[in-house]
């Protein structure tokens, strides 16, 4: 027997990392299709186990491609469905019924007798019988050949919440908070979101004889270190999959990022010590020790897997001191920048004086989430900020709100839209899409929470844009396609303001999600000015809007907070009254936004100290985004 590999030491699942998901999704499409045409060949069926959410959009994608370009055919594919909602018609916008069809079955030949989805319109009474009759369809077809995962934030697989058993076949079960308020936006309010599900079990998925679990971006990248790293718990379902003998893990860079080979690479081989890494290394050892860096000692190193790095770059005082000040000037009170000050060791550059600077916002919100106390430090230095919202973020807004609004209006005596609004809302129930002028009427709502937020931070109306991006105007969660006119939008907003610096967000999220589609219209729209001379003295910022800060050592600019400035962050974000949880008090786990968004620069904030640098009150950073195509710095 060989000697295990160092990340075998360590990940408990076989696992593939990808770039990106997209070239995951060719991969895992390119087998499920030879694996099709080769049972055609044999004039024998294919049953493929397939899942919803945003995960196996791309793959779909990829298989209806292959459909049309390369003659692939589904003629013999049996399919079964993971899960529905239960309570919920298959005709709701949000069945998983009607997004299979959307997504997959509508530009395929797969013949309709041969579609399986557990029923989600059935009477309570009725339901055991359903499942059982689903698992005994699913023998009578010789058993699953091949099936798909995604995976949610509490680590189910199918609606398989934490608690599910190894062995739980399919069935009724009650929805996590978290997979509910996950779900809220869907379905325009957390209280619209059904309480059941109908799934199949553990049990079920263990008996297909290939399991792909794929996973995208950011915020997926704990709970995937769990299932991959950690030994097999019942609140974890995914983690099951580690007894299967032919499932594998299909990761994106970003969902992969805290497995240990990527996080800490020197515990499971022998990496290059480029200065990123070595920073990396010498803060997380600082944090494991509990030990201010500048007081780390080589027998530290030596004990901790280190010893080559403090061999090649030590002794340690040398090479601590050097992370230090690297960690050091990262730190500014001056994100526009210093006048009049040496910017050698700065993030941001003296002059020119007076920057203009570009926040670009995928949905309003996300900006003042990450980034309200520096916003208002550019106000306050005179930097002529412009706040960009691509998109209107009318999805997100609940139907009360909708509802409060439209009812304040008509008592104000506004009732022509007023109960036009009310009556679509009644009419519409949960079952149905917002009309356009709903979306529209949602859509005001936003601009004036958005408005009220960013005032708090300083800034004025006029500084504030409406993209109004066509490309979410036009589509629904996980249906969003980037055009030219979404790009052609985009440039004509960067070249009217010739930023010196952008602020921008979205390039490790889900693929799907508004926040990546957003950065892919930047991304295409940058690109056209690579040339142009003011573009060469942008500086691109990329900060977090999501549940998930930066790794320390990835910091470029650390921006201190003071308690005071904390509290007006806290209000920016209070602002955006809509995404307010429908609930008066939440546990600590599922806190409001603004709790979560001080609570995490609090963190920050707290890693700096111990890493023995200044004690602040709170941190908002940012990393530096590379000109060379695709990449982050
Ligand atoms: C739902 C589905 C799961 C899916 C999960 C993650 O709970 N029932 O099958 O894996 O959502 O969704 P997403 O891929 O959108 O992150």
């Amino acid at each position: 027997m060989s000697e295990p590999s160092g990340q075998e030491l360590y990940e408990r699942i076989p696992t593939k990392v990808f770039e990106d998901a997209s070239l995951a999704v060719c991969e895992v499409a390119k087998e499920i299709a030879e694996a099709i045409r080769a049972r055609q060949a044999e004039g024998k069926s294919f049953v493929l186990g397939l899942a919803t959410g945003s995960t196996p959009v791309p793959l779909y994608r990829e298989l209806v491609r292959m459909h049309r370009e390369e003659g692939l055919s589904f003629a013999n594919v049996t399919s079964f469905n993971l899960d529905e909602y239960f309570g919920i018609e298959s005709r709701h916008p949000e069945s998983y019924h009607r997004f299979m069809r959307e997504q997959l079955f509508d530009h395929i030949d797969i013949p309709e007798a041969q579609i399986n989805i557990p029923q989600g319109a059935v009477a309570r009474e009725e339901v055991f019988e359903a499942c059982q009759a689903y698992e005994e369809k699913i023998e009578a077809c010789g058993g699953i050949d091949v099936q798909i995962l995604g995976i949610g934030r509490t680590g189910h697989i199918g609606f398989n919440e934490p608690g599910s058993g190894p062995h739980s076949r399919t069935r009724l079960v009650t929805l996590d908070r978290l997979t509910r308020l996950d779900a809220a936006r869907d379905f325009q309010g957390e209280h619209n979101v059904p309480r059941y599900a109908v799934t199949m079990g553990v049990g079920t998925i263990m008996d297909a004889r290939k399991v792909y679990l794929l996973a995208w971006g950011r915020s997926k990248a704990e709970v995937i270190k769990a299932a991959v790293e950690d030994a097999p718990v019942e609140s974890l379902p995914a983690s099951f999959l580690q007894a299967h003998s032919n499932a594998y893990f299909i990761l994106d860079t970003a969902s992969a990022s805290e497995l240990t080979r990527n996080k800490y690479p020197w515990l499971v081989g022998f990496p290059a010590w480029t200065p990123e890494l070595a920073r990396e290394s010498v803060t997380h050892l600082s944090l494991k020790l509990g030990k201010p860096l500048l007081k780390l000692v080589d027998k530290d190193y030596q004990e901790n897997g280190l010893s080559e790095l403090v061999t090649e770059q030590g002794p340690a005082y040398g090479l601590n001191i050097r992370v230090f000040n690297e960690v050091q000037h990262t730190i500014t009170g001056w994100p526009g920048g210093k006048p009049d000050a040496d910017d050698t060791y700065r993030p941001e550059r003296a002059l020119p004086a007076r920057k203009r600077v570009l926040v670009l916002s995928p949905e309003p919100q996300d900006d003042v989430l990450a980034m309200a106390a520096t916003l208002s430090r550019l106000v306050a230095h005179g930097h002529e900020v412009t706040v960009a919202y691509l998109t209107s973020g009318s999805l997100g807004v609940p139907d009360e709100e909708a509802n409060w609004a439209a009812d304040l209006m008509l008592e104000a005596g506004d009732s022509a839209i007023a109960s036009d609004v009310l009556r679509e809302l009644e009419e519409k129930g949960a079952f149905s899409e917002d009309s356009p002028r709903l979306r529209t009427f949602k859509s005001y709502l936003r601009r004036n929470e958005a408005r009220a937020s960013l005032e708090m931070c300083g800034l004025s109306k006029s500084c504030i844009r409406f993209l109004d991006l066509p490309f979410y105007e036009k589509g629904r969660y996980r249906r969003f396609e980037v055009g030219e006119e979404d790009v052609a939008a985009m440039s004509r907003l960067i070249d009217e303001i010739k930023p010196h610096q952008i602020f921008v967000t979205g390039e490790a999220a889900d693929p799907s999600s508004v926040q990546a589609k957003s950065f892919s219209v930047f991304e295409n729209a940058i690109r056209s000015f690579s040339s142009e001379p003011w573009y060469k003295d942008c500086y691109v910022w990329l900060y977090r809007s999501d549940g998930r800060e930066w790794d320390i050592h990835q910091v470029e600019m650390a921006v201190p907070c003071s308690p005071d400035e904390v509290k007006a962050k806290a209000q920016a974000i209070y602002q955006h009254r809509s995404q307010r949880s429908q609930l008066p008090s939440m546990n600590a786990d599922q806190s409001e936004a603004w709790e979560q968004a001080v609570e995490r620069n609090r963190g920050t904030a707290v890693l700096y100290d111990k890493l023995g640098l200044a004690e602040y009150e709170a941190i908002e950073c940012f990393v530096r985004w590379s000109t060379v195509e695709g990449a982050s710095k």
